[in-house]
């Protein structure tokens, strides 16, 4: 008998403010046609003037317990990746604990930026397997828009605010790689990259909260080759291969990265699931919402094999792999 973390609920909620490439053109020297060439972005969100990171983790939830069938009561953790918090402190997961009117279990945020889903499900699978927790909320959200130097149009035009959520739920399993849940993880950072993205300001540095800075052409190099390397070795750990993927679900950041990731390991595009054109870069919230968009689609359905894969500043990567 194996314990598997199994998906029980999907969810998400973007701001209601779309903003077209186009009105960019009316600030900065760019075009519509140059942002969807480079990133195949054509819209994001944007979070309302005092909205907060935690109201899109919230509402990303409830409707991801109301997939589940779930109350939040129910819950052991509730683990929030962001980094673009409400506040300094407390974390963003205990103000959805008290959001959702519960007092049940424990919960906490995890940082690794973009890569920030990713770590968070490894770390929720970590809790159901080691028996501290039977049910866990893992949720991404950001609100980006409140990190970006408008006047960089090298960053502004690419990210986005939003928030996804799953609802894992213990079950056991025959251990092998037909049972349905999370099936292996593969994590990675190295922290010399540390220039190439990164957000100049913070609490012990220069007390503000700063503006993200980016090295664009070399992220994408690093990014092309190690998501397609740590997506090969979480495959090869939970004893499958590419071949058997249902669907890719990437860290949603630059289209011409996820369809370069995709060609790496010889999957056709028609099985990677892709709402970067309607999202942007939503950082830790981009795989999940695109996990709920894919299953709302009726892309994603139940025992679909499924390689989640991200990198962000750190830089941290990392993969996933689940049977739906
Ligand atoms: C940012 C990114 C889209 C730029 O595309 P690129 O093809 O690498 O373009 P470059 O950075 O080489 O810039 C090419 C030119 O476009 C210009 N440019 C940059 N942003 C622009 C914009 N919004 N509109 C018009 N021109 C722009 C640059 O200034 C540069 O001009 P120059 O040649 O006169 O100096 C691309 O590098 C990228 O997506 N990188 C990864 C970013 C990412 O996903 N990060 C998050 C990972 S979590």
């Amino acid at each position: 008998m194996t314990i598997r973390a199994v998906v029980r609920g999907v969810g998400h909620y973007l701001p209601e403010r779309v903003v077209p490439n186009s009105e960019f053109e009316a600030t900065i020297d760019t075009s519509d046609e140059w942002i969807r060439s480079r990133s195949g972005i054509e819209r994001r969100h944007f979070a309302a003037e005092g909205q907060t990171t935690s109201d899109l983790a919230i509402r990303a939830a409830q409707a991801a317990l109301a997939d589940a069938g779930m109350s939040a009561d129910q819950l052991d953790a509730i683990v929030v990746a962001t980094s673009t918090p409400d506040f300094t402190f407390p974390s963003v997961a205990t103000m959805v604990q008290a959001g959702l009117g519960t007092t049940s279990g424990f919960a906490y945020d995890v940082q690794a930026v973009c890569a920030g889903f990713v770590f968070a499900l490894a770390n929720a699978n970590g809790l159901i397997l080691s028996g501290q927790a039977r049910r866990v909320l893992v949720i991404g959200a950001e609100t980006f828009s409140r990190i970006m130097d408008w006047t960089d149009r090298g960053t502004c035009v690419l990210f986005g605010d939003g928030a996804g959520a799953l609802v894992l739920e213990a079950e056991e399993g025959a251990g092998t790689s037909d049972d349905r849940g999370i099936l292996s993880v593969d994590l990675h950072s190295d922290g010399r990259y540390r220039d190439l993205l990164y957000v100049d300001g913070g609490v012990s540095s220069n007390g503000q909260a700063g503006y993200l800075r980016m090295q664009g052409n070399a992220v994408f190099k690093h990014a092309v080759q190690k998501l397609a390397e740590t997506a090969h070795t979480a495959l090869e750990k939970a004893g499958v291969s590419a071949g058997d993927v249902a669907w890719i679900v990437p860290h949603q950041a630059n289209l011409r990265i996820i369809s370069a990731t995709a060609e790496r390991m010889q999957v056709s595009m028609d099985r990677v699931v892709v709402t970067v054109q309607d999202h942007g870069n939503t950082s830790a919230a981009s795989i999940p919402l695109a996990l709920s968009v894919g299953k709302a689609r009726g892309q994603i359905k139940t025992g679909d094999l499924i390689v989640t894969e991200a990198i962000g500043g750190g830089l941290a990567w990392g993969a996933v792999v689940l049977r739906w």
